[in-house]
């Protein structure tokens, strides 16, 4: 198994509540430095916060000197800009009144490069009007274009119509090419050569266009590519305005463990959970129900259990999980359990805080301030 339990003791864990989301800080700080590692610099990483949506983390992470950083909302961008960060990429569409809100960021931070996502020439012609119609002159944000890297998700595919695009932008008052975007998240691939085989397809591809907007003069100042499965593959090719963009190595997950054997990352999130019934033979009632661990992967898959030898989650609802597991003997209402979530990034969103285990110790709380769908815009 790739986790190690004694990662996951707490002396003092009567302080938690339950069920309590925990952040194991030295673990953080290890898959901070083993994405730098693997990306081959802090420059050439651009990590996207929605995994931890904390201050304190992007804090360490600019320490260690990540100082770009991607988003998906505005709160979170405005999170990032709180901690420090003076190069946000809010990687979206901008649309309705997003549009305004990021012209008052920029007007809150004037010291902060922000830049979006673009994948149809109406989200440049609205983000144009906004800035104009702000009469601000000072304003200045970034576009990318989202291509399409296969996933179906947004993006523009490549082709004419995405030349055209980046010649829109380039040729803006008001806006400036920020380079291309390529997120190719579909590509979880367990088999290391098959995904590397993908990865790298969706990659030539990339670079030939790439070539093409050089070729006709057009600017291409950066890329920002990947996630998880495939920026330790994109790292190699050594290009050098490429910037890698996993998030959900801040945290790791079980998923991402079972999935890429291959990462040395460790689970760095976990939910404390404490027994709350067990009138049943080999079974126990926990109170992480699904409001609080996500409910985003299917039943019976949500959580991981290091301590326990096996585990079968028999039914979750709101407030409670019952487990069918042979250790249930060695437990008793009241004694507490580590749960590894199975996807992190939904499960930081269901908490306003969590505890900060650090040496075996809860020593602090953090706020998961980018939850939130606005803090001040
Ligand atoms: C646009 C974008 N970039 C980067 C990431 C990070 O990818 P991963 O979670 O695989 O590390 C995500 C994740 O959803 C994403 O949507």
């Amino acid at each position: 198994m790739y986790w190690k339990p004694e990662l996951y003791r707490i002396e003092n864990a009567d302080s938690i509540f339950s069920p309590g989301l925990l952040i194991f800080r030295d673990l953080v700080e290890k898959n901070l430095a083993e994405m730098i590692r693997i990306a081959g610099g802090a420059d050439r990483l651009r990590p996207h916060c929605k995994t931890h949506k904390t201050r304190e983390i992007t804090e360490i992470a600019l320490r260690l000197g990540i100082t770009r950083h991607k988003c998906a909302t505005i709160a979170e961008a405005e999170m990032l800009a709180d901690a420090g960060v003076r190069d946000i990429l809010i990687a979206y569409q901008l649309v309705g009144p997003n549009l305004q809100r990021v012209v008052q960021l920029a007007q809150k931070y004037p010291d902060v490069e922000f830049s979006a996502l673009a994948d149809h020439p109406r989200a440049v012609t609205e983000l144009s009007r906004a800035i104009q119609e702000s009469g601000d002159s000072t304003i200045s944000i970034d576009l990318w274009v989202d291509l399409n890297s296969g996933m179906n998700r947004t993006g523009i595919s490549i082709g004419p119509r995405a030349i055209e695009l980046v010649e829109m932008i380039f040729s803006s008052d008001v806006l400036n090419i920020g380079g291309l975007h390529w997120y190719d998240g579909q590509n979880r691939q367990c088999d290391l050569i098959e995904r590397t085989g993908i990865v790298n397809a969706g990659w030539d591809q990339l670079i030939r266009f790439r070539d093409q907007l050089l070729l006709s003069g057009l600017p291409v100042p950066r890329i920002v590519a990947a996630g998880t499965g495939s920026f330790p593959i994109l790292a190699d090719h050594g290009e050098p305005n490429l910037e890698l963009s996993p998030g959900t190595t801040v945290f790791h997950d079980d998923d991402m463990a079972t999935r890429f054997p291959e990462m040395q990352f460790q689970p760095a999130l976990a939910i404390l959970t404490r027994v709350i019934s067990c009138n049943r033979a080999n079974e126990l009632t926990l109170d992480v129900g699904h409001k609080a661990c996500a409910a985003d992967q299917p039943a019976g898959r949500r959580l991981a259990f290091p301590e326990l030898s096996s585990v079968t989650e028999l039914m979750h609802s709101e407030e409670h999980l019952v487990i069918k597991t042979p250790d249930a003997s060695q437990f008793k209402i009241g004694d507490h359990l580590i749960a590894i979530p199975r996807h992190a990034c939904p499960v930081s969103a269901v908490y306003q805080f969590a505890d900060v285990i650090v040496d075996g110790r809860a020593v602090d709380r953090w706020g998961i301030a980018g939850r939130d769908r606005m803090i001040t815009i």
